[in-house]
């Protein structure tokens, strides 16, 4: 009877242990922005630095967006979905952000969405490394690091504004396939407002 009790308690100490890794930190998406605001909407704002922080906070609605936070995670997991549960299967970053030896990305995600299967595609898909990570961080944290040249793969400002307007994978996030939320405007709506705070002093709000 004692025996068999220990054996329940252990099995349920297994239970939550199990729960425990498989839960990961859960992060609350934020709220959906469902369209970007005109570049000329901006144009009254005469103070440099106020008009700078406007657009960042527009830019940020995509940046904060689950189709970039998703695969710009603080941990080792990506998140799925508008709610970014953690990915199911868990995956982990592995080399070079491709995932662990026989759980590669490119296992499941092709070159293109498969629709069939609801499984978002990309040729280049693969977790932004570990310094890249977004989730969790308030939007002047990630300017902040989103300008680090140690942070940000060494990108100048003039390069930043190209991966923003012009990277396939950013670029995905308007074309995402599924049930998933695209991002919201366009790619090159983001890019022009994105260039336009460049130009603007780059101010990050905080
Ligand atoms: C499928 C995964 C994936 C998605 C989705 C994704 N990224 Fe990334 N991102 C990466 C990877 C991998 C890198 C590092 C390689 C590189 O720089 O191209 C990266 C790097 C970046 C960088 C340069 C480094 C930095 O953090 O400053 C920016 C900027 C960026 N992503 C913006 C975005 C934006 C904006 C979106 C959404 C519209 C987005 N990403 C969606 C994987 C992703
Ligand atoms: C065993 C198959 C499998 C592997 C391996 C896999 N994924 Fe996924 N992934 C999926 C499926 C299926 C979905 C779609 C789930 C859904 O939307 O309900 C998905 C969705 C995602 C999403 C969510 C996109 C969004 O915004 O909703 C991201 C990000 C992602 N995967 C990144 C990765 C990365 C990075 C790797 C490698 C480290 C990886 N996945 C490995 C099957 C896989």
């Amino acid at each position: 009877m004692i025996a068999r009790l220990a054996v329940v308690a252990a099995l349920a100490a297994l239970a939550v242990a199990g729960a425990g890794i498989a839960a990961d930190k859960e992060i609350a998406a934020p709220p959906m922005a469902t369209s970007l605001r005109p570049l000329s909407d901006f144009a009254g704002i005469k103070d440099r630095k106020a008009r700078s922080l406007a657009l960042f906070a527009e830019v940020g609605k995509v940046i904060q967006h689950p189709r970039c936070l998703n695969c710009h995670p603080a941990g080792e997991r990506p998140s799925q979905t508008d709610a970014m549960r953690p990915h199911m299967p868990l995956v982990v970053r592995g080399d070079g952000g491709m995932g662990a030896t026989g759980m590669r990305c490119m296992t499941c995600h092709h070159e293109k969405n498969f629709e069939p299967a609801g499984v978002p595609g990309n040729p280049k898909w693969q977790l932004a490394p570990e310094e890249m990570a977004w989730q969790g961080k308030s939007l002047g944290a990630i300017c902040t690091q989103i300008k680090d040249k140690q942070r940000n793969g060494g990108k100048s400002m003039a390069e930043l504004v190209h991966h923003m307007a012009e990277d396939e994978l950013v670029g995905w996030s308007w074309h995402p396939g599924g049930k998933r939320t695209p991002a919201p405007g366009t790619q090159a709506a983001f890019g022009t407002l994105f260039k336009a705070w460049a130009d603007s002093g780059a101010y990050c709000p905080g």
